[in-house]
């Protein structure tokens, strides 16, 4: 169903607790049911695609209570497994579909795994490739390379695999394979990548080691349970960090925020562009370092974006496109060639979007070029079923001189289930 955003003529204020961390409330799902013992997660983020995580494990034979933000994982450990009765689902969710192929690969049975018509066109070919040099077998559409994949459970071995493509959840893959493969696994990566699940491998006891852009895993036969309490997203939090920036007289603030050197690239591109952002109370939890961010409405100048900087606020691209058309000058996207696999192609979805608000913007193989300052303006949008394109779309309502439509707006409840709760409160309007 369609939805329109009227002219926002208020500054924001205020303050937010975004919800928890998208990547680390997966992982602690997948390590907590992998371990032996009670793991409690807390701020776990209670949207679709982490509760098709929650889903998959339940379908394994783990016990996962889970009330909201709180969950409980009873486990006997990976060795306690029983083979799923059906195929497990994982609706949009790259992450899951990625990491999952990885633990299933090396437990000793048979599953079929598949996803919903977005997830399904997505290349699986990057983790399965590595998962069959360590032994694995899985085969389905297009010799392996896209859902639905069957996966028959097979004894592991270590490999030495220098990743082809800059992604966390190809090195992800093949780490949690690595728990059950014989010997050493070493992982190299060109452009650090986020590194969650080296984090978390580690609070649980793995043997895990990590030198520079180098990571080796030795089989482990089991990990300790270990409470998390997952920190903010800073993917959600960019939407408000943008709109504070790019609205006039604002000033938000928000608590909580993970800081995750991996992923702050979006802090160190507002600060060359000359916003107005500051870290405060920045603390670590479990071995993920946050804090609270304050961001006011600042004039900005254009920048470019390139090389390992990239991966450090890739999911971040389409909300800082938004920001570059208010920034002076031309600002460069480059190095970016993963955004086409996301869950949408969103190098064209963002340079057809913002084009269609009246922003000056080309499209690049490997990225985008904006041109600034331009004032945007309403009219009809697509969020291509994608999360973080519905966001982009409504953020931007807040400086169009006119209503913008978005097609649909419920694939948000994918990563930001309480984005409009949160929208109206720090811009005082009513968007239920
Ligand atoms: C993620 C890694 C990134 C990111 C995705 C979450 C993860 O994907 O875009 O939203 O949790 O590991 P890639 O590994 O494909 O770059």
């Amino acid at each position: 169903m369609s939805v329109t955003f009227p002219i926002q003529k208020h500054p924001l204020c205020g303050t937010i607790e975004v919800p928890g961390d998208k990547s680390i409330s997966h992982r602690a799902v997948m390590l907590g049911s992998l371990a032996k013992g009670t793991t409690k997660i807390e701020n776990f983020l209670d949207g679709e695609d982490c509760l098709h995580t929650v889903d998959a494990f339940r379908k394994l034979g783990v016990s996962i209570e889970q009330d909201g933000t709180n969950v409980i994982i009873t486990s006997d450990g990976f060795k306690a497994f029983q083979e799923p009765k059906e195929p497990l689902y994982f609706g949009n969710s790259g992450t899951t579909a990625r990491l999952m192929l990885g633990i299933l690969s090396g437990l000793p049975f048979h599953t079929v795994v598949w996803g919903d018509p977005h997830l399904t066109v997505r290349p699986m070919d990057r983790v399965v490739l590595p998962l069959r040099k360590m032994g694995a077998q899985i085969d389905g559409r297009g010799h392996g390379s896209y859902l639905p994949l069957a996966i028959r459970g097979k004894t592991l071995k270590g490999i030495d695999y220098e990743l082809p493509v800059k992604s966390a959840q190809v090195k992800s893959a093949i780490l949690l394979a690595g728990l059950f493969a014989e010997g050493t696994t070493r992982v190299k990566e060109r452009s650090k990548t986020r590194d969650h699940t080296e984090n978390m491998l580690r609070a649980f006891g793995a043997d895990i080691n990590v030198m520079g852009n180098e990571i080796a895993i030795t089989k482990r036969q089991e990990l300790t349970a270990v409470d998390v309490t997952v920190p903010g997203d800073i993917s959600s939090a960019a939407f408000f960090i943008v709109a504070a920036t790019i609205v006039p007289h604002s000033e938000v603030t928000l608590l909580h925020v993970g800081l995750n050197e991996t992923r702050t690239g979006i802090i160190d591109v507002l600060k060359e562009m000359g916003a107005d952002i500051s870290v405060t109370n920045v603390r670590t939890s479990g071995g993920e370092k946050l804090g609270d961010i304050t961001v006011r409405h600042s004039a900005l100048k254009a920048v470019t974006i390139e090389g390992d900087m990239i991966p450090r606020l890739i999911d971040e691209i389409p909300i800082i496109a938004l920001l570059a058309t208010q920034a002076e000058g031309k600002t460069v996207i480059k190095d970016a060639e993963e955004l086409r696999v996301k869950e949408t192609d969103r190098i064209h979805a963002v340079v057809e979007v913002l084009t269609t608000l009246g922003a000056h913007i080309e499209e690049k193989d490997d990225g985008m070029i904006i041109y600034g300052k331009t004032p945007l303006k309403g009219g009809a949008i697509k969020s291509y079923s994608d999360h973080r394109m519905a966001m982009l779309g409504a953020i931007s309502s807040l400086i169009t001189s006119g209503p913008v439509t978005i097609d649909d707006v419920s694939s948000i409840n994918i990563s930001y289930p309480t984005f409009f709760e949160h929208l109206g409160q720090i811009s005082r309007t009513n968007y239920q």
